[in-house]
């Protein structure tokens, strides 16, 4: 075997061992929505006015990519944990120039999510229960929660598109509750 193979093969061990290690950690691997669910997302998103919108876990930036370029007036935020599809997304960003999409290698969970209007999500129910959690915990200011497959488990969806594929998967929109400002500051 020719060094260059050697090096390409544990090159392609640490990016597998990569994945495999964050997929086991964070209960979710990088799977991208399909197309339909991302024009279906990106329908639904187009209708929630020009705020922030973040995506929790951007995976490899197949979403935020497409919403960033199709909504250059509008900032959107990616978290995503896995470095390798984040390292991809944030060369897609680059390539593109997308001035307005911003990538952080980060924890959504210990984020502030108080800049987004808009919340996007393909998770799992674990996660969803958490992300209800921080939501009535933290009480952010924002107006949509848009999520493939998984429903949130403490609201009832505003909306729900079933799709078209073989899963019959479901989107789901929920409409947040407006907090008063009275409320934020008790807290
Ligand atoms: C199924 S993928 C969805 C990717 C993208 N949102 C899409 O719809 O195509 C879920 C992503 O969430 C990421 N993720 C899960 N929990 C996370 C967390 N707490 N912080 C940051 N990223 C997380 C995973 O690494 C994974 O890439």
């Amino acid at each position: 075997m020719k060094t260059f193979d050697i090096l390409l093969l544990i090159f392609v061990a640490i990016i597998a061992l990569s994945l495999i290690y964050h997929t086991v950690k964070l209960g979710i691997s990088p799977m991208p929505s399909s197309n339909t669910a991302y024009q279906a997302m990106l329908a639904l998103v187009n209708n929630t006015g020009t705020g922030t919108v973040i995506d929790l876990g951007s995976g490899w930036g197949n979403f935020v990519v497409r919403l960033a370029k199709s909504q250059p007036q509008r900032q959107v935020i990616g978290y995503e944990l896995s470095f390798m599809p984040w390292i991809v997304s944030v060369g897609l960003k680059k390539l593109l120039r997308l001035q307005n999409l911003h990538l952080y290698r980060k924890d959504f969970f210990s984020e502030n999510l108080a800049k987004a209007s808009v919340l996007v999500c393909y998770l799992h129910p674990e996660a969803m229960t958490k992300v209800a959690e921080k939501l009535s915990q933290e009480q952010p200011q924002i107006d949509f929660l848009i999520s493939n497959n998984f429903a949130l488990p403490t609201a009832k969806a505003s909306k729900k598109i079933t799709l078209d594929d073989f899963y019959k998967s479901p989107i789901y929109l929920y409409k947040m509750p407006k907090k008063s400002s009275q409320s934020i500051r008790q807290h």
